[in-house]
């Protein structure tokens, strides 16, 4: 399936996929997820691709999930767009990395946590506030950050819904690097995935899965748990509340 708003190119070995509803400031809607996990299988299946870069176009990276999508169409299951994709994401094997141009909330968080590479531009600013709407953690955030930045720095972020900037992101080893723009910053993603794709297929493959071996099982429950959650979440009073100020602009 593919939609407008998921750009692809190829360079080399290197695709591009560029998340680009700047007007939205690329928040993502089910036809998007469903174009992304299409992308990210068709990759899987092509020898040729031996890298993905995920970016975003405009000024964002990804404002998440789609509030009014949220409303409308909420996800119900396993088998919704939202879901397939971060199995796709969970799921693939070769080398992912991610060029954050700017702002990144909630799934366009949770999305680099899956991500090998992850630089970002200076000044890019990134949100998880999912409890403040009355949601749950999602994409297996709520194992993957504790382990990786300890507990009581993932509870603010979780919990909190706090703020935090790039310059943190890689103080705390969250993020490889930074750029001074988002030029400088797909640059050094298109860089690295570059040497990456010149890097042996099969040896690559199997040490990308190694790394991830010690998690894959409880990801994948992790994240069957958060979505069962987050859905059961969606329909609360607080999230509608939440969703619908958003939308209708009032602040709750
Ligand atoms: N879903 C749907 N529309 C979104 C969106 C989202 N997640 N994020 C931004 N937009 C839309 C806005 O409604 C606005 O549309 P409009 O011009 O038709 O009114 C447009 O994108 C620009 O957003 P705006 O809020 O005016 O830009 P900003 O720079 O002041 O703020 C954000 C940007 C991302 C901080 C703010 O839009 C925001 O908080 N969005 C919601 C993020 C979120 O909670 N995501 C879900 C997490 S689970």
């Amino acid at each position: 399936m593919s939609t407008p708003e998921i750009l692809t190119e190829r360079e080399e070995g290197v695709l591009r996929v560029r998340i680009h509803r700047p007007d939205k400031k690329n928040a993502l809607t089910l036809a998007m997820y469903a174009a992304l996990t299409a992308t990210l299988n068709e990759a899987t299946e092509d020898a040729t691709v031996r890298a993905v870069v995920l970016t975003g176009g405009g000024d964002s990276f990804s404002s998440g999930n789609d509030i009014a999508d949220f409303l409308a169409t909420p996800p119900t299951g396993e088998d919704s767009p939202v879901l397939r994709f971060l199995t796709a994401l969970r799921q693939f094997e070769k080398p992912l990395v991610a060029a954050v141009n700017g702002l990144a909330v909630g799934i366009g968080v949770t999305m680099l946590l899956h991500c090998d590479l992850v630089y970002a531009r200076t000044g890019a600013t990134l949100t998880m506030p999912f409890v403040n709407l009355g949601l749950c953690p999602e994409g297996g955030s709520s194992l993957l950050l504790p382990r990786r930045l300890g507990y009581p720095r993932a509870a603010e972020l979780l919990l909190l819904g706090e703020p935090f900037s790039a310059e943190q992101a890689l103080e705390w080893g969250l993020i490889n690097g930074i750029g001074v723009d988002a030029d400088a910053t797909l640059a050094l993603a298109m860089d690295r995935a570059r040497r990456l794709a010149q890097q042996p297929a099969a040896a690559v493959r199997l040490a990308k899965l190694l790394l991830k071996r010690n998690e894959t099982e409880i990801l994948r429950e992790t994240i069957t748990l958060e979505g069962r959650y987050f859905i059961e979440l969606l329909h609360s009073p607080e999230a509608v509340a939440a969703l619908r100020a958003f939308v209708e602009r009032r602040r709750t």
